[in-house]
């Protein structure tokens, strides 16, 4: 697994004065924001998802146990499981399988693969279909962890169009006559020298794609800055296909303005949910017209981290060791920006059991209300790359040479993450 974790936390707001104000609330100067939104469900081949909002995939957050609290507060969205590597579910490592897995109650078993060698992800395709163990499967060429752009994979990968066309095609093939539709989630390109965006979007369309999510940030921009939206109503404009934007929603107003801003047919979250799976909620009554913001009490606030802990127990198949670490980070973002002391944050952070848990939220005032200075501000990490890491010679041609491609998927066991 891509530990894609352990970047810097700021407060700091990385927007440009361009979008919605810091309180997210609709700008009322601008005509447009007093308009009707138009939003629609959205058709990807055999799924609907009727309230077009996607649970973006985010390595070591999106398990289950998150996707369910995501959509319990938002039913009918579409919630994408965290990359799997093509190699690994071929090779059938565990991680990669538990993380392959669906709460009975998940709508849609929304999957997202990631692979350089087109055959090893039409193979991991190929054990996805013949196990029946998605219903959607997202293609990763976004990724901008350098252990996967120094291997040609994740947002490196669209760059070679031969290879990019290949993995697609061939997943498609395998995936279409399951009824198993397949989308692409994709950068603005390695750098504004090296965009690839547009060539993507309808590489993926021609190939068979229902649907592409574009971040709209490159490589080198990692998750600096304010995403350009304006290359999302790019992308939109040139596809057939429905087109999800990504990038910088932090609260309803923010989903609401891309989609005025762009004409997007759905929305990406990704750092703005962790630790508010309610945002779902918010996002939802939003593009019903619906005021009501959730917002929770930190009574509220330890339940929602507390079923997390039950849930992650028995994703972890009842270790809640495992369980409770793994919910630290979420119970840092669960927290932040309430009134909670170091040592109680400290004590959080050393539970070992549910009843630890149980007992530090029980020190807790529940009436305190949800911290304003936090409603819809980012959250997660907010860095520049410092450097594109690339394969030797990576940008010298759109295509690979034979060469390349041997050096590219000769069986090295450190493909990627695994
Ligand atoms: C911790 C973390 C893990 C991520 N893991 C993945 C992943 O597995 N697959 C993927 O396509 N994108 C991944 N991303 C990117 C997000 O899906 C999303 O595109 C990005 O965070 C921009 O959206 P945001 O501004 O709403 O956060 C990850 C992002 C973060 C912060």
């Amino acid at each position: 697994m891509v530990d894609e974790r352990g970047d810097c936390l700021t407060g700091q707001d990385p927007r440009s004065p361009r979008h919605s104000d810091p309180h997210g609330a609709p700008d009322l100067a601008d005509p447009a924001s007093a308009l009707p939104l138009d939003v629609r469900p959205v058709q990807l081949g055999p799924v609907s998802v009727p309230t077009p909002v996607v649970l973006s995939p985010m390595a070591g957050v999106t398990n289950w146990p998150f996707r369910v609290l995501c959509e319990e507060y938002g039913p009918e969205g579409l919630y994408v499981a965290e990359m799997i590597t093509a190699r690994a579910l071929v090779a059938r490592n565990p991680k990669a399988l538990r993380l392959c897995r669906f709460a009975p109650t998940e709508r849609v078993r929304s999957l997202q693969l990631y692979g350089v060698n087109p055959s090893i992800t039409e193979q991991a395709a190929r054990i996805v279909v013949d196990e029946g163990m998605a219903d959607h499967v997202d293609l990763n060429f976004g990724c901008p962890v350098p252990k996967v752009t120094r291997r040609g994979g994740g947002s490196a990968l669209p760059w070679k169009t031969d290879i990019f066309t290949e993995l697609i095609h061939r997943v498609v093939a395998v995936c279409e006559p399951a009824n198993i539709p397949v989308t692409a989630k994709i950068r603005v390109g390695i750098d504004h020298s090296h965009e690839t965006f547009l060539e993507a979007g309808r590489i993926a369309q021609e190939e068979g794609c229902k649907a592409v999510t574009l971040h709209a940030r490159t490589t080198a921009e990692y998750y600096g800055g304010h995403s350009d939206w304006s290359r999302i109503g790019e992308l939109k404009a040139a596809l057939d296909i429905p087109v999800f934007g990504n990038g910088d929603i932090w609260g309803a107003e923010d989903a609401i303005a891309m989609i005025r801003e762009t004409g997007c047919d759905g929305v990406a979250v990704g750092r703005g949910c962790q630790g508010r799976p309610w945002l779902f909620a918010n996002i939802r009554n939003a593009f019903a017209g619906d005021p009501e913001r959730v917002n929770p009490k930190l009574g509220e606030v330890c339940r929602v981290i507390l079923r997390h802990a039950e849930l992650l127990t028995e994703f972890y198949e009842g270790d809640e060791r495992m369980a409770v670490h793994d919910l630290r980070k979420h119970i840092a973002w669960y927290l932040k920006g309430f009134p909670v002391g170091g040592s109680t944050r400290r004590a959080f952070m050393e539970c070992e059991s549910i009843d630890d848990v149980r007992r530090e939220c029980d020190r807790l005032d529940p009436t305190i209300e949800y911290p304003p200075r936090v409603i819809d501000k980012p959250r997660g990490r907010v860095r520049f790359a410092k450097k594109v890491h690339l394969p030797y010679g990576w940008l010298d041609s759109r295509t690979t040479t034979h060469e390349e491609r041997e050096t590219l998927f000769g069986d090295d066991p450190m493909d990627a993450s695994y």
